[in-house]
């Protein structure tokens, strides 16, 4: 395996920040370790080809989700989607305005909530489960991942428009937590994208790799 992972044919426009250009520009992703090659190849982008998902494909993600670990295996999470154009249309208004502008094009559109409780000790009420979101979050990845294996791409939203998708997705604020919407599909071309937006459409990067991880208590001389 190459260090060093080309992404494709880039269908993001040439760089126009001279920052981004170099050895981590934004048509590479260069790690700093080994990795599998997917974890590169996952970026979120904002254009999205109209085509639909078929559903052997959209059951193949839902289904990398559901082995996700969590915390006591209570599998705190809960995916629903849209496709049908009824169904997406609604699930649309549910987004913040600057992410339904582009989201409008993505076939799929899906909400993650987490239950945030559990079932308290016999005779009393449920108990908050710390872990939900956490929990959550790693199921998002799976799904997140089994999409690019198929060849989709996500794109992940905590810009909701809050606390009106509560309504839309006909659940209680009090059982569960909308954590995200999701946007799925194939990726588009960046210029099907309004100008500011096709600016940004292309992989980023990331921090050094010193600087998230280290051996021992913070302030001790570890060596990464
Ligand atoms: C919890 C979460 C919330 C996000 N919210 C938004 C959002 O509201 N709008 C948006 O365009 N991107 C959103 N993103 C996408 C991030 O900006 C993106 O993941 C990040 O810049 C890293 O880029 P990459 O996913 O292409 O690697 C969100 C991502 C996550 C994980």
């Amino acid at each position: 395996m190459s260090d060093t992972l080309v992404l494709g044919s880039p269908p993001w426009p040439e760089p126009v920040d001279p920052l981004r250009k170099g050895p981590r520009n934004q048509l590479l992703r260069s790690p700093e370790a080994r990795v599998h090659p997917v974890f590169l190849e996952r970026w979120s982008p904002r254009s999205f080809i109209p085509e639909p998902i078929p559903p052997k494909e959209l059951r193949s993600l839902f289904e990398a989700a559901r082995w996700a670990p969590s915390a006591n295996n209570v599998q705190p999470w809960l995916f629903l989607y849209a496709q049908r154009s009824e169904d997406r249309q609604r699930f649309l208004e549910g987004l913040h305005p600057r992410n339904r502008a582009w989201a409008a094009r993505a076939p799929v559109l899906a909400y993650l909530l987490a239950r945030t409780h559990l079932p308290g000790p016999e005779g009393t009420g449920p108990v908050p489960n710390p872990n939900a979101r956490f929990d959550a979050g790693a199921a998002w990845m799976a799904l997140a991942l089994q999409a690019r294996f198929l060849g989709l791409s996500t794109h992940a939203m905590g810009g909701l428009e809050r606390p009106g998708v509560y309504s839309i997705l006909g659940v209680s604020p009090e059982e569960f937590e909308i954590l995200v919407g999701i946007a799925i599909g194939r990726s588009g071309d960046w210029d099907a994208l309004p100008p500011d937006l096709a600016a940004r459409e292309h992989p980023s990067s990331r921090k050094p790799l010193s600087a998230i991880y280290q051996e021992g208590p913070l302030g001790s001389a570890g060596t990464g």
